[in-house]
This record gives structure tokens, C-alpha cells and sequence, in this order.
């Protein structure tokens, strides 16, 4: 069982524990570049307690707003405006896509190439891993970015892409998991940010590069899922059970950087590329045809039978029923997987006007990853079809 396991960050995680970032800042210096997304965290009391730490304490601060998924263009037009020696540290503050922009920035101030000479599979070179220290504080739960060596650029499109900028000193220094700071984040990308969660989660925990460490890490973050995801979509201000998604995300990130992840975030890649829809809800609307069609699959084929009692394991967990056979503990967790995508509203790609004609594009362009077993083109276009 040989397996590597990266360097993560220091984690500091819990309510109130915000206010680490200032001595966290301190370490570095007192010169920041800040990220933040449109308004949830700006928009919160948080920030006008944020900013009045900065002034006390002296650090200075340059404020940018992320709000899409970041492009090429943001990335190389915040590090145009900045300088390498007058920066000591770059702190993000946000979802998915602050957090990945902000990690970007912390890679790039000071190059001379633009960023997409460095994207995998878009450019021409490998990053040589010099990077500022880089902080990210979560203002949702499903990305697991504060724990992640990649950052993911989309430039959305016909000939669009969304590729990663990636390399093992790109984790972030300090993660800092204020789960209040999740309290304010809407219903809509709550339950599309925590499918995406656990999704990464299942698919680290049945990937083929999966080691007994990053197993028992997935284990414990849907443990947490569990607990606390319908808690959560039932009452967003229910801090114990936003504590829980919080743990569940950042876990998640851990995870999936050091087993990978399955065919849904091969679709989340080719999807994402070539429409505008988040990516929490390309996974969580494509977590249960994808799963369905991959035990299908490893059923017929017995190619992986540990991956079924992978499956099972995990939906006894869910079910709390111990004595049950595998195809039931299997059946309790697709179908715990279809009331939440039904019951939390997890719309239909059709919503975001993904058109049929692409699939067979979107099919091709699509990469299994480290799924249990490999989906051919006519399976994956069903899984497509069955979510239009
Ligand atoms: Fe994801």
C-alpha cells in the first residue's frame, strides 16, 4: 500500500477563529493583497470588524473583487497591478473561485509570463513553485480549496477551458475555517457547494489512488455530511451543523488532493468550460446518474469488486442499519443521493441552457480520473441525458 501524502496547511478551525488573521498576516509582514467575492463577505459584519483590525493593526491592504469564476485575464490583471516586493502575503476571503483566484494571484505576482503559459494542458510550461504566502478564510463549504494544491482558471466558451494551475507548493499556507463565516452563504449555493463536498469526498474515497489515510479522512468527513448537511439545508443559522459542513469541505480538500477524484469532476472540467454553471451544481446534479451507471458498470464487469464494498460501506454508514446485504446499503445510498438532489433543489443542466447537441463534445472531452471503473461514451452520454 504505498502512497504519498502532501503537505497541507496549518489548519486553524472554528467559530470566531477569524481572529487569527491578523497575527497569521503578522508573520509574513503588513502588506497584503485582499480578495473577496461580490458581497457575501463584504456585504456581512464581518468586514467592517475586519477592516478596523487591519487599521489598529497596521496593515495595509489591497482590496479586489472576484466575482465569477476567475478567467486568465483576472488572474494576469490583479498581478499587473501589484509588485512582488511591495507584497509580503495574499489572503482570499470567499467560495471556490476567491479562493482559487487568490491562490493564483499568490503564484503569479512577479512573473513575466501570463498565466495561461502555465495552465495544465493550455500552456507551455510547468510552474517552478515559488509562490507569496497565500491565506485563505472559506465563506462556503464545498470547494475544499483551502486545502488544495490547484487552482482552477475557466475561461468559458465554445473553445473554453477550465484547467488547473497546480503544483504542491501552491497549498496555501494557513487555512483559517471560521465556520460563522459560512452562516451568511445562500440556500441555493449551500446545497450546491455541499453536494459538490461530498461528492469529492465519495470519489476520493473510491478512487483508484486512494490510500488507508485519505480513506479514513474521507470516512470522517461524510460522517459529517451526514450529520450535518439536511440539518443545515433546514436551518441555515444552525452553527453546530455549519461547523459540520465546514470540516466535512475542508477534509474534502484534503482528500482529493492527495487521492483524486472520479469521472463526475471529468464532467465538472468539460462542462464548466464551455458553460457558465457553477460547479457545485454540474456535481451535484450529475452525483447520481454518474454513480448509478458506475455500479451498474462495476457490477456487470467485477472489475473492482472492493469499490462496491467501498459503496456499501459508505451507506451503512448513512443508514445506520448494520446488518444488511451490500446491494441494500448500495440502494440506501443512491437513493439518499436522489431525495437530496430532489429535495434541495439541485436544478438540471437544461436550466443553464446546456444544449443536447454538445454532448457528444462535452462526451469527448470528458476524463474519468480515478473513477472506480471507466465510463465508455455511450454511458457517459446517458448519465448526461438522464439530468438534461
Ligand atoms: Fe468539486
Amino acid at each position: 500500500m504505498p502512497f504519498k501524502f502532501a503537505q497541507s496547511p496549518t489548519i486553524i478551525f472554528g467559530s470566531e477563529k477569524r481572529s487569527e488573521l491578523v497575527p497569521s498576516i503578522r508573520k509574513y509582514g503588513g502588506r497584503i493583497v485582499l480578495l473577496t467575492g461580490k458581497k457575501s463577505f463584504t456585504g456581512s459584519k464581518y468586514w467592517e470588524e475586519l477592516q478596523g483590525d487591519f487599521e489598529k493593526s497596521k496593515i495595509s491592504y489591497r482590496n479586489f473583487v472576484i466575482s465569477n469564476e476567475p478567467s486568465p485575464e483576472d488572474i494576469d490583471q490583479i498581478c499587473r497591478q501589484n509588485q512582488l516586493k511591495e507584497t509580503d502575503a495574499v489572503v482570499a476571503i470567499g467560495g471556490g473561485s476567491v479562493l482559487d483566484a487568490g491562490k493564483a494571484v499568490s503564484a503569479m505576482i512577479g512573473k513575466k509570463e501570463p498565466v495561461k503559459t502555465y495552465l495544465e494542458g493550455v500552456g507551455t510550461k510547468e510552474p517552478d513553485g515559488s509562490t507569496l504566502p497565500f491565506i485563505a478564510l472559506p465563506t462556503t463549504s464545498g470547494t475544499g480549496s483551502e486545502c488544495t494544491k490547484n487552482a482552477v482558471i475557466s475561461e468559458v466558451g465554445e473553445n473554453g477551458f477550465k484547467k488547473s494551475l497546480r503544483h504542491d507548493n501552491f497549498v496555501p499556507k494557513i487555512a483559517i475555517v471560521d465556520p460563522e463565516l459560512t452562516l451568511n452563504c445562500p440556500k441555493g449555493v449551500t446545497a450546491a457547494s455541499g453536494m459538490d463536498a461530498f461528492t469529492q469526498l465519495l470519489e476520493s474515497y473510491l478512487s483508484t489512488n486512494s490510500s488507508p489515510m485519505t480513506d479514513s479522512l474521507a470516512l470522517g468527513g461524510l460522517e459529517k455530511i451526514k450529520e450535518s448537511f439536511e440539518n443545515v439545508m433546514g436551518d441555515g443559522n444552525n452553527l453546530p451543523a455549519r461547523e459540520g459542513l465546514a470540516y466535512a469541505s475542508m477534509i474534502s480538500g484534503i482528500t482529493l488532493a492527495n487521492a483524486g477524484l472520479g469521472t463526475i469532476h471529468g464532467f465538472a472540467s468539460s462542462i464548466g468550460g464551455r458553460y457558465d454553471i457553477p460547479h457545485g451544481v454540474v456535481c451535484g446534479t450529475l452525483m447520481l446518474p454518474c454513480n448509478k451507471v458506475t455500479i451498474r458498470k462495476l457490477k456487470k464487469t467485477k472489475s473492482n469488486d472492493a469499490a462496491l464494498v467501498k459503496y456499501a460501506t459508505v451507506g451503512r454508514m448513512f443508514c445506520g442499519v448494520p446488518r444488511k446485504s451490500v446491494n441494500y446499503h448500495i440502494n440506501y445510498l443512491l437513493e439518499l443521493i436522489s431525495d437530496w438532489t430532489e429535495r434541495f433543489g439541485i436544478p438540471r443542466l437544461s436550466q443553464f441552457d446546456v444544449q443536447r447537441d454538445a454532448f457528444p463534445e462535452i462526451v469527448k472531452n470528458t476524463g474519468n480520473k480515478n473513477n472506480p471503473v471507466d465510463l465508455n461514451e455511450d454511458e457517459l452520454l446517458e448519465v448526461l441525458e438522464s439530468r438534461h
